[in-house]
């Protein structure tokens, strides 16, 4: 198809990783490319913790019911959703919706950007809000939405595996 179709498809959750470095310009590209993500009115209501610290990845670790990738991975980026930004445009629908969908587009766009450099990455949902900001020393104003652990691969992931947009897609012409 394309690289880009071929980047997407291709992307599988990595959670083993290598004992090596992720180097300083694909870590750049990386932000760059969640600079880039599309947010509603442009608003942009999100911050970024990238995190190396091998103390603060193991608290991150235990806080997220000891998933190992957050220790293994040389890099652990958070990404915050700053619901208050949205909700001076948009209100309510802002700061419970939009926001969130806004880093979403962040950490997917990480997630590619990732896989596209050679790296794996995988996506772990934070259950413990309130301790996983207090870990990285986020503000009572940033929402953790999501903390992306990224490395080189050390295993080889499972087959894609979806349910077929066939089965799920209505076209109303
Ligand atoms: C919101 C969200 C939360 C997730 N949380 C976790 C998690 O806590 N642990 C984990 O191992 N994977 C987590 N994942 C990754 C999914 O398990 C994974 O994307 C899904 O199984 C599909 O596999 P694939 O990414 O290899 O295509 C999460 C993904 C998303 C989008």
């Amino acid at each position: 198809m394309n690289t880009v179709i071929d980047t997407i498809i291709n992307r599988r959750s990595i959670r083993k990783f290598k004992d090596t470095q992720i180097t300083q310009e694909h870590l750049q590209i990386m932000l760059k490319a969640m600079e880039a993500a599309p947010s509603a009115g442009n608003i942009q209501p999100w911050s970024f913790y990238v995190i190396k610290n091998k103390d603060v990845k193991k608290q991150l670790c235990e806080i997220s019911f000891n998933q190992t990738a957050l220790i293994e991975a040389p890099v652990v980026i958070a990404i915050c959703a700053k619901p208050k930004e949205s909700a001076a445009t948009y209100q309510q629908l802002g700061q419970d919706f939009f926001c969130i969908q806004d880093t979403a587009c962040v950490a997917q766009n990480l997630q590619l950007a990732a896989h596209s450099l050679g790296y794996g990455c995988v996506w772990i949902g934070i259950v413990k809000q309130d301790d996983i900001r207090q870990t990285i020393k986020a503000t009572q104003s940033e929402q953790p939405v999501a903390l992306i652990a990224i490395g080189i691969a050390n295993e080889t992931p499972a087959a894609y595996d979806r349910i077929e947009w066939q089965k799920l897609t209505t076209f109303i012409d």
